[in-house]
């Protein structure tokens, strides 16, 4: 997505002119008039989720409350936007050379990745993703570094690291209370996230212990395999280690592995089936993982340094996925809780934007399907601001007033579905599916629909459903930019660039123009900004991260 600078695009042409109002209903309806009622009566009942001028007004002045009360010594412990300190102090200038491993957890999946920066500008990222599977995100803290140790050892074998001792950055995407750029406790955890013994814990140290847990074992395993690796030629126990092509191995018909970690590998594979050692439960991944922890970092601040290490003009890093959240650049003096050496002028602050509301500040928006998602959610009460906005609720939100509309006759001729009447059916992909239909024409919306048993739907319930979408998506841009604005104006510099990453803001059709709109209508006049779509910031600006801690070092 081209960065923009605040030309509001015409939303006009896309959108219908909506009537708030009831119309004086006709003596007697025709199909066609009755079917335009309805969707009046539809328009009439999504009012409460439209953001009114004045509301947003107030929802900033809210929120620069409470990043103020966040950043004070005084305030911070109860206030609801925390404004964590970062450590991060200095912004990449695009020269920073090396090799880093990152670590990204805290959407959906997690990710390991090796990136090259070659300074220039240039680049070289190689990633793989693995699952979290929910029993994973559900049970211990144990449980959870030990698979993030496992995938981060399997990625390093397959890549052929294992015999390098690599700085690491990691992207833990929860609220960190940091102590240190390498020193991060766990405040609460966040978007479907709940293991348990991880609060107040550094989970650097959690990292570290489990990567430990894995040498040793894996150590053992290796001891044991020493006298049949012989200068990285592999020989198992039927002694022929001469391949019959350079592709498979003649023994076992497996593809020949190609480094000196793989061969390691398999032959404690082989060594465990041949011997016969059927008990000796011999993992792919026991192979000793040397790694350096340069940083932990929030998600936002790596959107904040990658879009930075382009633009040396980016000082506001926002996500719009699974989560919401933002950082920006704060003047050290204004950071009380930084009792560090102050001779740095400025401090990226994690604001934890996602909190803000948990204090009652978002009563006066918030709805009856806002408040269902909450009690439903697995951490009630908290995160009520990114429950308003994120890809981890919107869907939700929108499968919400579907329903409540059919049980009053508005939609699908009061007929639902089993599917439409389930929680967690309707995706928040879906959302933009339904919007990226040329208006007027029905193609993603019916797909979506038939896919949950609403086949019956007519012309008018896909216009309607199709509203209902935009209410929600369109009140979630509207708080975001409202948020965007709050730290524009606050850090009051003439010209800013908004680092941007998320699925919600990539997939959607309109999100950006929405956000481009509504900032050029609350930032304080004069000042310019832009919004710039970040090149994966969670893995570059891992590395980032590391590697301007490292040039410090
Ligand atoms: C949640 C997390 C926050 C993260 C955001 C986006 O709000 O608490 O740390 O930045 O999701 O992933």
């Amino acid at each position: 997505m081209a960065s923009s600078y605040w030309v509001a695009p015409s939303l006009a042409a896309n959108r219908e002119s909506v009537p708030c109002r009831l119309v004086p209903s006709p003596p007697s309806y025709t199909s066609r008039s009755l079917s335009l009622h309805l969707g009046v009566l539809i328009r009439e009942e999504c009012q409460e989720l439209v953001l009114s001028d004045g509301q947003v007004l107030e929802i900033m002045k809210r929120l620069l409350t409470e990043l103020n009360r966040g950043l004070s010594k005084a305030t911070h412990d109860t206030a609801d936007v925390k404004c964590f300190t970062t450590f991060v102090q200095d912004l990449p200038n695009g020269t920073e050379k090396g090799k880093f491993l990152a670590l990204d957890l805290g959407g959906t999946n997690f990710r390991v990745l090796i990136i090259e920066l070659g300074g220039e500008h240039h680049f070289d990222m190689k990633s793989k993703i693995y699952a979290i599977p929910q029993k994973i995100m559900l049970g211990s803290g144990k449980q959870l570094f030990d698979h993030i140790a496992e995938c981060l050892a399997n990625f390093m074998i397959e890549h052929d690291l294992s015999s390098e001792r690599l700085p690491l950055g990691f992207t833990f995407s929860f609220p960190l209370s940091q102590r240190g750029l390498t020193k991060g406790y766990l405040v609460q955890w966040t978007k479907g996230f709940d293991c348990s013994d991880c609060i107040n814990e550094d989970v650097v140290q959690m990292l570290k212990d489990a990567i430990a847990r894995r040498n040793e074992l894996g150590r053992l395993n290796i001891d044991e395999m020493n006298p049949h690796l012989c200068g990285g030629r592999v020989e198992n126990y039927l002694d022929k280690t001469t391949p019959i092509s350079p592709e498979r191995d003649s023994n076992l018909d497996l593809p020949v592995l190609g480094s000196l970690a793989q061969h390691k590998t398999s032959a404690l594979a082989n060594y465990a089936t041949e011997a016969g050692h059927s008990n000796l439960r011999i993992d792919v991944d026991k192979i000793d993982v040397k790694i350096d922890v340069c940083a932990i970092l929030n998600d936002t601040t790596g959107t904040l340094m990658s879009c930075a290490w382009k633009n040396f003009n980016c000082r506001i890093g926002i996500i719009v996925g699974t989560g919401s959240n933002a950082c920006y650049v704060e003047k050290v003096e204004n950071v009380e809780l930084f009792e560090g050496d102050k001779s740095k002028p400025y401090m990226v602050i994690n604001t934890e934007w996602g909190a803000f509301g948990d204090n009652g500040a978002l009563e006066i928006v918030r709805t009856q399907y806002d408040r269902e998602i909450d009690s439903h959610s697995i951490n009630a009460g908290k995160q009520l601001h990114e429950k308003m906005i994120s890809g981890m609720y919107m869907g939700e939100l929108v499968r919400l007033v579907l329903v409540k509309f059919t049980k009053s006759n508005l939609l699908f001729g009061g007929k639902g579905s089993d599917m439409l009447f389930e929680r967690g059916t309707f995706f928040t992909k879906f959302v933009s599916e339904i919007e990226s239909d040329k208006r007027g024409t029905f193609t993603g919306c019916r797909q979506v629909l038939d896919e949950l048993g609403l086949s019956h739907a007519t012309d008018q319930d896909c216009v309607n459903v199709r509203y209902v979408c935009e209410c929600v998506s369109r009140r979630a841009a509207h708080l975001v930019s409202a948020g965007v604005a709050t730290l524009i104006n606050k850090m009051g510099q003439l010209s800013v660039t908004v680092g941007v990453d998320g699925s919600v803001y990539r997939f959607h059709p309109y999100f950006h123009d929405l956000m481009v709109e509504k900032i050029s209508e609350l930032v304080t006049p004069g000042i310019k900004f832009d919004l710039m779509l970040s090149e994966d910031g969670s893995g570059r600006g891992a590395a980032l991260v590391a590697a301007v801690a490292c040039r410090d070092r």
